[in-house]
């Protein structure tokens, strides 16, 4: 395999992980990026990327989008339609891409209970059909573990609650989870391109800190110390419970997959902390506890 997957399709260019990752191309002008837009999509992209118009439902189309590409990158939306998903693994075997990195950036999903969650099941069945393919076809694979985003799952109140001053801590708050910045998953995702033999038919994993929701509400408090906080300790085991009977009941949508989510990130046997890294392997740095800082004045302006 050469030394780097020079041409570099992208789907799902527009979403939280896609621009990020347009911005960190953009900055790399090593790659060639052809981005994959679907019809109803009304993004458009920097001149540097060459974007083609697919049919998502379409295998000619999109084998036609991936011809000369050496490998695609999803960040696609983690609810479409895993048979979608499936097709794009497909057209990049017809069209002879050689690396499939799927739409992961999250928990680690070689942990036995974190696969069985309910949120997970897209991934995990994306997971075994490129495992299944990587052994019929010349296709190789790279699952991105990042954990939860740090900035982003800040800015979104899902990692700690600022916006009220009333955190929840899931289960008292102590769990450590690894977190990581959303420039650094882009940056992961080019390193993986850059080093495809090291990261080949395997999952990664990298982080920008490991730290706890009262990790981050003790920084939290130093960064707005006249805030009335008001922290409230919330048991996972009791939103799992409300979120099981909405999915028994066929209810989907955030209100029941965020417990699971929760539940991922803050219950230690899920495995929220990487017991490795691929920060060196990948050359990605680590942030300090002042830069953890930065990012919470930036929502603490109050
Ligand atoms: N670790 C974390 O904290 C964290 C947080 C957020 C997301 N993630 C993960 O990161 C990945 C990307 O998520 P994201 O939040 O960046 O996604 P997103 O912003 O919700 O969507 C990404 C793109 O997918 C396309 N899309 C949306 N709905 C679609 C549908 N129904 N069918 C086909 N395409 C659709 C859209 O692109 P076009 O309109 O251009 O086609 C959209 O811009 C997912 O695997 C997600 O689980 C992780």
């Amino acid at each position: 395999m050469a030394a780097l997957l020079k041409n570099v399709a992208l789907i799902g260019a527009s979403g939280s992980v896609g621009k990020v990752l347009v911005d960190a191309f953009l900055n790399d002008k090593r790659f060639n990026v052809t981005v994959l837009r679907r019809g109803s999509s009304s993004a458009t992209y920097p001149s540097a990327f060459k974007v083609v118009d697919v049919d998502y439902d379409s295998l000619d189309s999109l084998t036609a989008a991936l011809a000369g590409q050496d490998a695609v990158v999803s960040a696609i939306n983690p609810i479409t339609p895993v048979d979608t998903q499936k097709k794009f693994i497909d057209a990049a075997i017809a069209a002879g891409v050689k690396r499939f990195v799927p739409s992961e950036f999250g928990c680690d999903l070689n942990n036995e209970l974190a696969r069985a969650l309910p949120v997970f099941a897209p991934k995990i069945a994306i997971q075994k059909y490129l495992k299944e393919k990587a052994e019929s076809s010349p296709l190789t694979y790279t699952f991105a573990y990042s954990g939860p985003f740090l900035d982003w799952g800040l800015e979104h109140q899902f990692l700690l609650k600022t916006v009220d001053s009333k955190p929840k801590l899931f289960d008292g708050g102590n769990t450590v989870f690894s977190t990581t910045k959303l420039d650094t998953v882009a940056a992961a995702v080019l390193a993986i391109l850059s080093k495809p033999e090291e990261t080949k038919n395997r999952e990664v994993r990298f982080q920008s800190a490991a730290i706890s929701q009262n990790g981050l509400f003790a920084l939290a408090k130093e960064v707005a110390p006249q805030r009335n906080w008001e922290p409230e300790v919330v048991k996972i085991d009791d939103i799992v419970r409300v979120a099981d009977d909405r999915l028994a009941k066929g209810l989907l949508g955030p209100e029941t997959f965020i417990p699971y989510l929760v539940r991922a990130i803050n219950d230690p046997r899920y495995g929220p902390k990487f017991e490795t890294l691929d920060n060196e392997l990948l050359g990605l740095k680590q942030v300090t506890e002042a830069e953890i800082k930065d990012i919470l004045r930036q929502y603490l302006k109050e």
